[in-house]
């Protein structure tokens, strides 16, 4: 038994052991429901929940932590969606693969017998997805580089995200490739982080100045000086870790007005050598480039060339190749900031680990930094592959991982088992040491969660479970086993049984 130093999480659990079973296991006394799976009914329109559910927010209705709008992202399709694609996909293939991606926002709320359910009756409730409009903003809006666009078709591949201080979602198009290519619709009109307001359904916007690269999440903070900063990673083997500082500063008493400070700032990739964030401005590209090639420097003509080629920028000016950078929290105590490196085979770098930045001065807007490995994945530590993380107010980190479904009990992640959900402390006399509190269902994720205010319930997706399938008549996994249910559906659920010390 652990006792971590909380008052709010009662962060009395006992730890559970890895597990191959199809479920989702939790430590005693914890309980989950299902709030909303695959294919089930949203609102009284008929729109169906979404795939690959990966990240959730929170939004409170009336400031209660019982019933509120839950926005989850939808990543991708699996079999279970489109079956196999033999080949090129049918056109019905492409036509799922846009509706089922994309994102939620579903109404949520807790029975007077504790359980959580979802409302469709919800004047909110909606999917976005592959269908729906969307405004682009910042340097890339009508530019050559998209094609003069200023608006484009839909949003897919969505895979973490983030609140901003505004009260809107941030969500992020991660691996979009290949949807764009079998819609044949434009590549560079994906790849950026879109904005949605839960509470309005008009509002619906991809702000370009944040770059265009394979998306993971976003973490949103202010520096001391008031501008608004957004750490983000791009989940590549060898991609980088950026951040955006507005020009702006951020004035609360304008609320969603200030979601202007995402079209005019600089976007900075981090130099993990000399601990330096690199401005990533058309002049600093140039002058990379005075020995460049007529190719490269035909490339690069203008702001919204760069952010459009982001990565290749990135590289021009000095950023460090990294492993696989997914989720980024910064603690709300000591404004570090923590970043899943997943993992990178290229570099025999496994089972992935957690990186610790130090802004100087603890200031978020800061140019110059430190790092640390805050903890890393392997046999002694008992994770491997972490990627969402969240916090919670006692300085906990809850740390999911990503094992490769393919690699699960297979060779070195034998040990590891089904992917799980691990409770990391920050501070006390545990820092740094992983306890497991949940381990998913066969061939699933687990991805997403997100506490309500109160840190009574926590939210989690639980993604592609049963991935593995390739005949209907055997899914290597059935989770959520409702009735009827003869095939694996991802879903949402709500935990529940935090105890208030
Ligand atoms: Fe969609 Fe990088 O996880
Ligand atoms: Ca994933
Ligand atoms: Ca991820
Ligand atoms: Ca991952």
């Amino acid at each position: 038994l652990f006792g971590f130093n909380t008052n709010r999480v009662s962060g009395y659990f006992d730890p559970i052991e890895p597990s191959k079973e199809d479920k989702l296991i939790l430590p005693k006394n914890f309980k989950y429901d299902v709030v909303a799976a695959y294919d089930d009914v949203i609102n009284e329109a008929g729109e169906k929940f979404g795939s690959g559910c990966d990240y959730n927010a929170f939004f409170p209705l009336q400031g209660s932590s019982s019933r509120g709008l839950l926005a989850t992202n939808h990543e991708y399709v699996t079999f279970f969606q489109i079956g196999n694609v033999d080949g090129k996909p049918t056109k019905e293939q492409v036509d799922k693969a846009l509706y089922y991606q994309g994102m939620s926002v579903i109404e949520v709320y807790r029975d007077s017998n504790g359980t959580w359910k979802m409302d469709p009756r919800s004047q909110y409730a909606r999917r976005i997805n592959g269908y729906s409009k969307f405004e682009l903003t910042g340097p890339a809006k009508g530019s050559k580089a998209v094609s003069g666009a200023t608006t484009v078709q839909g949003t897919f591949a969505n895979c973490s995200g983030g609140v901003t201080l505004w009260n809107t979602v941030l969500s992020c198009e991660e691996n979009f490739s290949d949807t764009a290519e079998e819609a044949k619709l434009p590549d560079t009109h994906y790849g950026w982080v879109i904005e949605i307001d839960p509470f309005d359904k008009g509002y619906l916007k991809k702000h370009t100045a944040l770059g265009r690269f394979n998306h993971e999440n976003t973490a949103m903070g202010v520096a001391k000086d008031g501008r608004v900063v957004v750490y983000m990673g791009d989940d590549k083997k060898d991609a980088c870790v950026y951040k955006f500082v507005s020009n702006g500063k951020y004035n609360a008493s304008l609320g969603r007005g200030n979601a202007k400070l995402l079209e005019e700032g600089t976007l900075y990739v981090a130099d993990l050598k000399k601990g330096k964030w690199l401005p990533m401005t058309i002049e600093a590209v140039t002058k990379a480039l005075e020995k460049g090639t007529p190719e490269m420097k035909e490339k690069f003509k203008s702001q919204a060339d760069v952010v459009t080629y982001c990565h290749e920028a990135a590289m021009l000016v000095g950023g460090t190749p990294t492993d696989r950078p997914e989720d980024i929290e910064i603690s709300p105590f000591d404004n570090t900031v923590f970043i899943c490196h997943t993992n990178n085979d290229k570099h025999g770098n496994i089972h992935g680990h957690i990186t610790r930045i130090f802004e100087n001065g603890d200031d978020l807007g800061a140019l110059e930094f430190d790092f640390e490995i805050f903890a890393a994945g392997g046999r002694q530590s008992g994770f491997s592959s972490p990627d969402n993380l969240a916090f919670d107010s006692n300085g906990n980190l809850w740390v999911v991982t990503d094992i490769s479904t393919s690699s699960h009990n297979t060779g070195v992640y034998k040990t590891f088992m089904n992917n799980g959900l691990f409770v990391i402390p920050t501070v006390g006399p545990n820092k740094g040491v992983a306890m497991q509190f949940a381990s998913g269902p066969v061939h699933s994720e687990l991805t997403g969660p997100f506490f309500t205010p109160d840190e009574q319930t926590l939210f989690l997706s639980i993604q592609h479970p049963g991935e593995m399938t390739t005949d209907l008549n055997n899914p290597t996994s059935t989770w959520p086993h409702r009735p009827g249910d003869k095939i694996a559906r991802c879903g949402v659920v709500a935990i529940s049984g935090f105890k208030l010390g």
